[in-house]
């Protein structure tokens, strides 16, 4: 048997998403699975999943993984950003119930030529849907120097981006960045990581180039925008991110949407007519307990948020 994607707070996902309504749950981040499954397993028979991913080889792994449950889920290759459209060309109007669980997962991290890990050298790819045209390499290639430094400083919220970029043109002028290795040590000369951390200081960098690659803060943007016309009242949206940037879009995007108006505090009254469209259910984010991080180190950063759609 094949070793799986640890699922993270597989509990306490299926309580929180409480599904007592029959119909089809979204798992927009499908993985390797082992969300669906549980719910699935969980779940009484008429609760279908519909299950999303960018990445073929996810889809094709978990498809294996879930067939036992095959008349019960429908899997598409695709972007969250595109929640919409997928959802309306398999002929889901409503959902139940929907997960996101950001980020990437183990067998893209450990398979070297997928070129996201730091740990092992393979090729400056980062690609999660490898039809996509560009890379991180080509990334590196093809943005300025300003742009470069701009993603570096805003999505790994690296201070010395502008030095990482000097130290990147540096090894340009010689040769083509071209593997996780060579990127992690041109970092790992002008940068270093507090003492005693065992964190790679190219991590930062990584991070950014993966976030820039896979567009993933709009994709999930639009997907947290567009659920609100799919999710029945009552059903919930559960989303577990990875870092502060998606961890923060999720969070003002819950409280925004459950306060409705938008108009400026000086207004005497409303005048956007916005009304509320979700009620809060997490005031703090939910994290692994302990044990599970001692089980899976990789959940240490993971927090869950989750939200009720209300109609008013
Ligand atoms: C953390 S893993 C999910 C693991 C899964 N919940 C499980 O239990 O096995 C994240 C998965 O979401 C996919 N993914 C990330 N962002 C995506 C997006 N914007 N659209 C579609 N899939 C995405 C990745 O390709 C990856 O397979």
């Amino acid at each position: 048997m094949p070793t799986y994607h640890e699922s993270v707070m597989k509990k306490e996902v299926l309580h929180y998403l409480n599904i007592h309504m029959e119909g089809v749950i979204v798992d927009g981040t499908l993985g390797d699975g082992g969300h669906t499954e549980f719910i699935l397993k969980n779940t009484a028979p008429e609760i279908r999943v519909f299950a999303i991913d960018r990445d073929k080889s996810a889809i094709e792994r978990a498809g294996e993984r879930l067939s036992p449950f095959r008349d019960r889920i429908t899997l598409a290759h695709g972007n969250l950003g595109n929640l919409k459209n997928l959802a309306a060309q398999n002929g889901i109007s409503r959902i139940v119930g929907l997960l996101m669980d950001l980020g990437v997962s183990s067998p893209q991290l450990d398979t070297p030529g997928r070129g996201f890990s730091i740990k092992h050298d393979g090729p400056l790819d980062m690609r999660m849907d490898s039809s996509q045209k560009f890379s991180a390499a080509d990334l590196l290639e093809n943005l300025s120097d300003g742009e470069l430094a701009s993603i570096i400083k805003n999505f790994g919220e690296e201070r010395y981006a502008k030095r990482i970029v000097r130290a990147i043109r540096r090894e340009q002028a010689e040769r083509s960045i071209t593997t996780t290795g060579q990127l992690s040590r041109i970092v790992a000369r002008v940068v270093t990581s507090p003492r005693h951390s065992r964190i790679h200081p190219a991590t930062k960098t990584f991070q950014a180039l993966r976030i820039a690659v896979n567009d993933e803060l709009e994709q999930l943007k639009t997907a947290l925008s567009d659920m609100l016309g799919l999710l029945e009242s009552k059903a919930r949206v559960a989303v577990i991110s990875f870092h502060s940037l998606e961890d923060r879009i999720v969070k003002t995007f819950f409280r925004d949407e459950e306060k409705g108006c938008s108009c400026p505090p000086r207004m005497p009254i409303c005048v956007c007519g916005k009304t509320p469209t979700l009620k809060v259910l997490t005031r703090k984010p939910i994290v692994p307990s302990i044990e599970e991080v001692t089980h899976n180190p990789r959940s240490v950063s993971a927090k869950l948020r989750v939200a009720e759609r209300i109609y008013v």
